[in-house]
């Protein structure tokens, strides 16, 4: 009986021992490549061949062996697709957080890429979920100071498109921020108490409100924060909120960078002493909006992504 315990446990204690040795590293190890994680636009879902699936496609190609996770948010494409317009942010944010959470390829740590609102909902992954850790986030054509007019129609040159977005009113009742994801990032500069007040998602994490230290400290956390701007952007009013400047509060028609921004000036996240540390990058393209070619993806952001 005694004998017979006895070879189980050095049995036990061999296999053990096997099981050690054959271990594969697990991924995060400094060995490979950093995965990476991406979300998607409005409109858009994590795997159209035509978008994220290009984009998946030609980062595995271009650095064999990466781990790609395109999110989801939903249980199918037309509920990820629906969910971009519909589904409170904050939900959806906290839904990504307990995504990664989950993965154990992403426990070692993770790059981001946000593509337009996907951008702006990263930044808040990073700023609400330091766990596991994210190291550069790269937005593409998000727009941090959120957005004051239509897709196609830029309020500075057109009196109906003025007209629209001041009548647009009704972006800031709780019935419309629960439910348009974007009257969530909806930013009124002429209405800007309003702003504050009733944003449920944008003016949280821009510590319109209240200043949350942990936001600022998670942020910080990020080896580089890089913003592309499309310089011909006729989707995105006004474009510059891509690199987070916006309309100089209190009117429609001129911007400011974000250095000029109370938000950078009072260091309310952090981003004044990134940007002294250089960890902020801020990267034009030629362009509508979203509109960019492989060799320019290759050379101006394949390179945070190693
Ligand atoms: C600050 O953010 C953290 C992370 O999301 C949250 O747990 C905490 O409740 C927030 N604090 C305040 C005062 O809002
Ligand atoms: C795009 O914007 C840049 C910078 O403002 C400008 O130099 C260029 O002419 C524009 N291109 C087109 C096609 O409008």
């Amino acid at each position: 009986m005694e004998r017979g315990g006895r070879t189980l446990l050095f049995a036990l204690l061999l296999l053990l021992l096997l099981l050690g040795g054959l271990r594969r590293p697990s991924s995060g190890d400094a060995a490979g490549p950093v995965p990476l994680v991406i979300w998607h636009g409005m409109g858009d879902s994590c795997c159209n061949p035509l978008s994220m699936g290009y984009i998946k496609k030609i980062v595995e190609e271009k650095i064999p062996g990466i781990y790609v996770l395109s999110l989801k948010i939903g249980s199918s494409l037309i509920e990820d697709m629906e969910n971009s317009y519909f589904m409170n942010v904050n939900n959806q944010v906290k839904d990504v957080c307990d995504q990664l959470s989950k993965d154990s390829k992403l426990q070692g740590g993770y790059n981001a890429m946000g593509f337009s609102q996907g951008g702006q909902f990263l930044r808040a992954v990073v700023q609400r979920c330091p766990s596991p850790p994210m190291f550069n986030l790269i937005s593409i054509g998000g727009q941090h100071q959120g957005v004051f007019g239509f897709p196609h129609c830029p309020g500075e040159s057109s009196r109906i498109c003025d007209w629209l977005r001041k009548m647009l009113d009704i972006a800031y009742t709780k019935a419309i921020q629960q439910r348009l994801v974007q009257a969530q990032y909806w930013h009124d500069p002429v209405n800007e108490e309003e702003y504050r007040r009733s944003s449920l998602f944008l003016a949280d994490i821009n510590q319109e409100r209240v200043i949350n230290e942990t936001y600022k400290k998670n942020l910080m956390t990020l080896k580089k924060f890089v913003m592309v701007q499309f310089l011909n952007d006729t989707m995105v009013d006004p474009p510059v909120s891509e690199w987070f400047g916006y309309y100089r509060s209190g009117q429609t028609k001129e911007i400011i960078p974000l250095q000029e921004t109370t938000l950078y000036t009072e260091d309310r996240l952090g981003l004044k002493e990134m940007d002294q540390a250089g960890k902020l990058v801020f990267l034009g393209a030629e362009g509508d909006h979203l509109h960019f070619s492989k060799e320019w993806f290759f050379k101006n952001i394949v390179p945070f992504l190693q």
